[in-house]
């Protein structure tokens, strides 16, 4: 989010974001053990999911992390009281929910994408939503077609204003048959959070099954509603006419997992992370036993470390769960600057996610973006419309430079870019990292990195 808008920086400062910046002295390998908590891409969904309820829910293992903040300020200026009991731990109760001060959701929404998933709960409770011009990280043109068109078939009437979007159900929702035509995330999540209480059964074709999405099933799913997970991405969705409060602890956050896994290779070191599991970082583990990173599986988390051998290079795809997933690849690339040989990341999910790229060349890294991808022989599947592939040789050395984070994670891999450069690097706008990473700060500090953070 480069040079943001006035307004943006008002709403970012709300919310706890920062236009801080981080001097590191880079050529030093991180060493030690952090934790990671829940997961964003759930942690936020599972929050506005609690507007669905009669009663309080309770949300645990939260991260404290201002994506977290933002959607907390969106359910406060709907009524919803949200406390937090003891640490990590959310009470989300929507007993009085009430129509928001339009100003209030906007100040709040221009840091986010989340609220376009307030929609159907919204249209359940109160008959109306308005949605503000979303936010979210710059990665590209990132449309919500998917999510309007879903809630169009369960009966929704869109208008568009100069505001942002007023969503009317004169006639209640109900169920639809629904086959998105990408298995979108946000629009999986937009038919799960609308079908739960529509009256009669949904069918969501080519639907999305990422980890965090089967936890908000298993959270909706506590509070009461029918929802069968079939194969090829088929989802039923049978609709009820209330649903109760949920007690749930959020799956842990295995993007912030990658992220200290790729910052353990790309700056030979050694990170424990406690919390990270197995199973949901199957597809990430093979990649990173490829380039050449060793780990070790703990019950309690998973070392992650450069065995001292040198790196090598390799071919990798961006994909929909059970794929490598996007988020990933930024991290990743920075360690492939290090890997002898040529290395090729395709990126088929987002339309722009190299921007962070060109800071790494001005750091040293052999870096070439394809804007049109690649057609190349050791892929699974042929070039997607929209593609773009990221050619990187190595080993480069990184040397240190004044960088500028783009978005979020991004922002982690210049982090890292700047701890493995040799010299003194300076990386502002930092604190976006603080939307999906918590106290990042504190842990660099535990990895015992060399830096001056100004807040
Ligand atoms: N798309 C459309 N129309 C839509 C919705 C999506 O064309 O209505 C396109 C997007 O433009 C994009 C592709 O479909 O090219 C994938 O978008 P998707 O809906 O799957 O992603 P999302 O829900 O917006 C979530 C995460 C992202 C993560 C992606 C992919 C959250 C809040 N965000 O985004 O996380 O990269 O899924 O897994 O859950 C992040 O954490 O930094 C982040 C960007």
């Amino acid at each position: 989010m480069n040079s943001l808008t006035k307004d943006a920086q008002k709403a970012a400062e709300r919310v706890g974001l920062h236009s801080d910046q981080i001097t590191i002295n880079g050529g030093k390998p991180l060493r030690g053990r952090i934790e990671v908590r829940g997961a964003k891409n759930l942690a936020t969904k599972a929050m506005v999911a609690a507007l669905l309820a009669e009663g309080p829910s309770v949300l645990k293992n939260v991260p404290d992390i201002s994506d977290v903040n933002v959607v907390t300020g969106m359910l406060e200026a709907y009524g919803v009281s949200v406390t937090s009991a003891s640490d990590g731990e959310l009470r989300l109760d929507p007993s009085n929910v009430l129509k928001a001060q339009f100003h209030e959701i906007d100040a709040l929404a221009g840091s986010s994408r989340i609220p376009i998933l307030f929609c159907g709960p919204l249209l359940h409770r109160l008959g109306e939503a308005l949605i503000p011009d979303l936010g979210g990280c710059r990665i590209g043109d990132r449309p919500i077609d998917f999510h309007l068109d879903a809630l169009r078939a369960f009966g929704a009437v869109v208008d568009k204003s100069y505001e942002g979007i007023r969503l009317t159900a004169p006639n209640g929702l109900h169920g639809a048959d629904i086959e998105l035509p990408y298995p979108s995330v946000g629009a999986t999540e937009q038919v799960l959070l609308t079908a739960v209480m529509a009256s009669g059964t949904t069918e969501l074709r080519n639907a999305a099954i990422e980890p965090e999405i089967m936890d908000l099933i298993a959270i909706l799913q506590k509070m009461g509603a029918i929802i069968t997970v079939e194969p090829n991405r088929v989802i039923f969705i049978e609709g009820v006419d209330r649903l109760d409060g949920y007690t749930h602890t959020a799956l842990f956050d295995r993007n912030e997992a990658a992220s200290w896994a790729a910052a353990a290779l790309a700056t030979e070191g050694d990170i424990f992370v406690g919390g990270a599991q197995q199973q949901e970082l199957m597809t990430f583990l093979n990649i990173f036993r490829k380039v050449g990173g060793a780990f070790d599986i703990h019950e309690d988390g998973i070392r992650f470390f450069h065995p001292g051998t040198p790196l090598k290079p390799v071919v990798v795809e961006t994909d929909v769960h059970p794929g490598f997933m996007t988020d990933w690849q930024q991290p990743l690339i920075v360690a492939l600057t290090k890997a002898v040989g040529r290395s090729v990341v395709h990126e088929t999910v987002y339309e722009n996610r190299f921007g962070f790229t060109d800071a790494l060349i001005e750091m040293g890294a052999n870096i070439v973006v394809h804007q049109d991808g690649l057609e190349s022989v050791t892929r699974r599947v042929p070039r997607r419309r929209l593609e773009q592939a990221a050619v990187i040789i190595g080993p480069t050395p990184l040397h240190g430079a004044d960088i500028e984070i783009p978005d979020l994670r991004g922002g982690f891999s210049h982090l890292i870019a700047a701890l493995t450069a040799e010299g003194r690097s300076t990386v502002s706008n930092v604190g976006i990292i603080s939307r999906g990473y918590e106290h990042f700060i504190d842990k660099l500090r535990i990895l015992g990195a060399d830096f001056v953070y100004e807040g």
